[in-house]
């Protein structure tokens, strides 16, 4: 017949450009070691339900590991003209072990077996990702316990709020990390389902054994209805939102170190080994990973889109169209992935300027509600004590000095409240302190909140 495995009714064989347009192997050859496992484990159930002998099963098995091995060797000839992964090792595996091979593809569709190639792909690439994920928020609590005790200004609308210290800071780059961990780990315990059994879509007429595939592919159940087994992508869509957020946190993150490796803030440094050159100007020391990491994040929110354009207008069950989910995956996958790594690697490198740091929040008046709050506690009301706090910075800056740097006497023109305490609420170093109660930025409150993201992470 015209095509190896469908070719029966048809009277001639694909026009090469619909054969070039319909193919998905140049795409999708990692789903290789999945479809083996899961076709292995599909012809056991069937030789245990008699559908194969167990002679015929050995044989098929080690059909499989052998063509496995030729993949995993790189020396395996992908065709195109056999469509997909699928088609291309059983076409191998029938040529290999002759007319038994051919007896593989009882009680199974493509549209069941790709479902489950790609969620066993996926548990393995969660997997991983959880633990580079694990391994970022390491070093972000690691550089938190290093400078626990290193004073920054904290920014609102990107102006000197008030001081914080830079442990606080990459605490709250952890707190983003750890709820993406969650994400992830529930992601993967919702598509770690098998839907092989669904065959094209209704099911099959065989007196199949799902648990036991599922359970030698360590699924912890089976998908329970078969037009949702082979249609369902909320798994993919779920991964690439997560991948998403996830690459956002970075490209959050990548925003914060571009600005503080500019001159302008130079509040840290990254090593020589994580930064790039420019070809004309001999002075530059460029961030270009924390900016492709903030350009790649743009193609991840692109695939997010595609996949939920991708499933929005398909009816059930199978339709060709989620041929085009992997593209997207894999993408996401590793662009991800890569994004992660690079990260995990850079985190604990990154070198703070703990002068430069201290002296931007000195600059700007970083202190103001301290010294409204030590107002209040000498009985001026909160508003009445904004005001006045507002007219000393006035004179600060009209004075060209610090708030600290104001005298005694010319802070009691604004308010007989203020004493000669007030230089201790003025200090830096005093401000943080004061902030000590869960959730502070004060160093003793960071020390304790890095100790609980640690046991967290390693329960
Ligand atoms: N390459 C296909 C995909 O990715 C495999 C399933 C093909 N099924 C079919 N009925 N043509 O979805």
């Amino acid at each position: 017949s015209s095509h190896q495995t469908w070719g029966g009714r048809f009277a001639e064989g694909p026009d090469a450009r619909v054969a070039a347009f319909t193919e998905s192997i140049s795409f999708e050859t990692r789903l290789a070691p999945y479809d083996i496992r899961g076709s292995i484990a599909h012809a056991r159930m069937l030789s245990t339900i008699g559908v194969l002998s167990a002679d015929e099963f050995g044989e098929i098995e080690a059909g499989l590991k052998a063509i496995e091995a030729r993949i995993a060797a790189g020396d395996f000839p992908w065709d195109a003209a056999l469509e997909d992964v699928h088609m291309n090792i059983e076409a191998r595996l029938t040529d290999d072990i002759g007319a038994l091979g051919k007896k593989l593809h009882t009680a199974r569709s493509r549209n069941d077996q790709v479902a489950t190639d790609v969620r066993l792909w996926l548990r393995d690439t969660l997997d991983a990702l959880i633990d580079e994920v694990k391994r970022l928020r390491a070093g972000l609590i690691e550089l938190a316990e290093r400078e626990a005790d290193t004073i920054m200004p904290g920014f609102t609308h990107m102006q000197v709020a008030q001081p914080v210290t830079f442990g606080h800071h990459m605490l709250a780059w952890q707190a983003m990390l750890a709820r993406d961990s969650e994400r992830l780990a529930q992601i993967r315990a919702r598509a770690n389902v098998l839907p092989l059994g669904a065959a094209a879509l209704a099911g099959t007429t065989f007196a199949i054994d799902r648990e036991m595939v599922a359970q030698e592919l360590g699924f912890d159940g089976v998908i329970d209805n078969s037009l949702d087994a082979v249609s369902d992508r909320d798994f993919a869509i779920e991964f690439v939102s997560a991948a998403a957020t996830i690459m956002m946190h970075l490209s959050r993150f990548s925003e914060e170190l571009i600005l503080w490796m500019s001159p302008a803030f130079d509040f840290v440094e990254l090593p020589d080994r994580y930064c790039t050159g420019s070809s004309i100007m001999p002075q530059k020391k460029n961030p270009d990973v924390a900016e492709l990491t903030r350009g790649k994040t743009a193609r991840v929110q692109g695939h997010l889109t595609a996949l939920l354009t991708l499933m929005k207008g398909q009816p059930l069950a199978y339709n060709r169209d989620n041929q085009e989910d992997k593209v997207p995956m894999f993408d996401t996958a590793d662009t991800v992935g890569a994004c992660v790594a690079l990260f995990a690697d850079m985190a604990p490198h990154i070198m703070v300027k703990r002068e430069q740091c201290r002296e931007a929040a000195r600059r700007g008046f970083a202190t103001a509600t301290d010294l409204a709050d030590y107002l209040v506690r000498a009985g001026v009301a909160f508003r009445d004590a904004h005001e006045i706090v507002g007219n000393c910075v006035s004179r600060a800056i009209r004075e060209g000095c610090d708030l600290a740097e104001l005298e005694l006497t010319t802070l009691r023109e604004y308010s007989d409240a203020i004493g000669e305490d007030v230089y201790e609420v003025l200090t830096l170093e005093g401000s943080v302190a004061a902030r000590n109660h869960i959730g502070g930025t004060a160093p003793d409150q960071v020390r304790a909140a890095a100790a609980r993201a640690r046991h967290a992470l390693e329960s």
